[in-house]
């Protein structure tokens, strides 16, 4: 690992409250952070906005539900920014509502974006983070991977899957220097979790122990340690960070 450059953190699905908390807490670290996004729009006003707070981050449109256009997103960032260091599988969307109603676009939807962009991604960084020694893949799952959730069979299936995914590569490129770990955020207040009803939502926050909605900063804290090079010992893991309401 050549420690004289800027180490190089990719978060997909940057323009998201999770994301943009991650990225700005990555950046403080220290990481050129590249942020993937879909939206062309939304992206535009995303950066004017991180720009008056003071962050520049390199930004790269890509559907990551689509393997050739993360193919093409991931030599980008090779050749105009450097060798990936750390990857953020944060990408994410709902399609909420009961299984016996569930469509087949709601289910491919989440199904895609949700799991396939973790292969997707993962699978067009890993040989160069083995070539280099080095690297953290960092998926950020749900509690409700955890447990289920009344509506989300869909998510539920993707975001569970996410950390099968991790323990078996994990212990793949265990010997490369690179680690893999999930984290299973609860109920953060980011506009997904305000879109569910504020009847059902307020229901929710009375099961969370701690008794309130958790910050995305808290989450970018969690991530901001599994990708430092301190964690090198711990890998094939699933971070609880839920206020308390999924005990285990
Ligand atoms: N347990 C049992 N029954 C429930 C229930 C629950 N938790 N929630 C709703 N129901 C029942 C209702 O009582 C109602 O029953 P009746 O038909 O007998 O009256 C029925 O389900 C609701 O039927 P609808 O046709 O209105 O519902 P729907 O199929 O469209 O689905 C829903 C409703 C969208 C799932 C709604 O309940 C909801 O939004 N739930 C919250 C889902 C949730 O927590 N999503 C998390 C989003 S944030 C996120 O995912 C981030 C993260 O990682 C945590």
């Amino acid at each position: 690992m050549d420690t004289t450059r800027k180490y190089v953190a990719l978060v997909t699905g940057a323009t998201g409250g999770l994301g943009t908390a991650i990225c700005k807490r990555l950046s403080d670290d220290g990481f050129h952070v590249v942020a993937n996004f879909k939206n062309a729009e939304k992206a535009e006003k995303w950066k004017a906005k991180l720009k008056s707070e003071g962050y520049d981050f390199t930004m790269i449109q890509a559907d990551v539900c689509d393997f050739d256009s993360v193919g093409d997103m991931v030599k980008q960032i090779e050749k105009e920014v450097g060798t990936i260091d750390v990857l953020v599988n944060n990408a994410g969307i709902t399609r909420d509502g009961q299984f016996k109603k569930m469509t087949l676009d709601n289910w491919d939807a989440v199904m895609k974006t949700n799991l396939y962009s973790v292969f997707n991604c993962s699978r067009h960084v890993i040989n160069q983070m083995m070539d280099q020694n080095y690297g953290r893949i960092i998926n950020i799952s749900s509690v409700n991977g955890q447990r289920g959730q009344f509506g989300q069979a869909n998510y539920s299936a993707a975001k569970a899957g996410m950390h099968g995914f991790t323990k078996t590569l994990a212990m793949e490129v265990a010997r490369k220097g690179i680690t893999v770990n999930t984290i299973s955020p609860g109920y953060i207040a980011t506009d997904m979790v305000m879109a569910v009803p504020e009847e059902i939502r307020n229901k929710i926050v009375a099961e969370i122990p701690i008794g309130r909605l958790g910050g995305t900063e808290e989450i970018a804290h969690l991530v901001s340690f599994l990708a430092s090079k301190e964690t090198s010992f711990i890998t094939g893991a699933n971070y609880a960070i839920n206020g308390g309401q999924h005990v285990y």
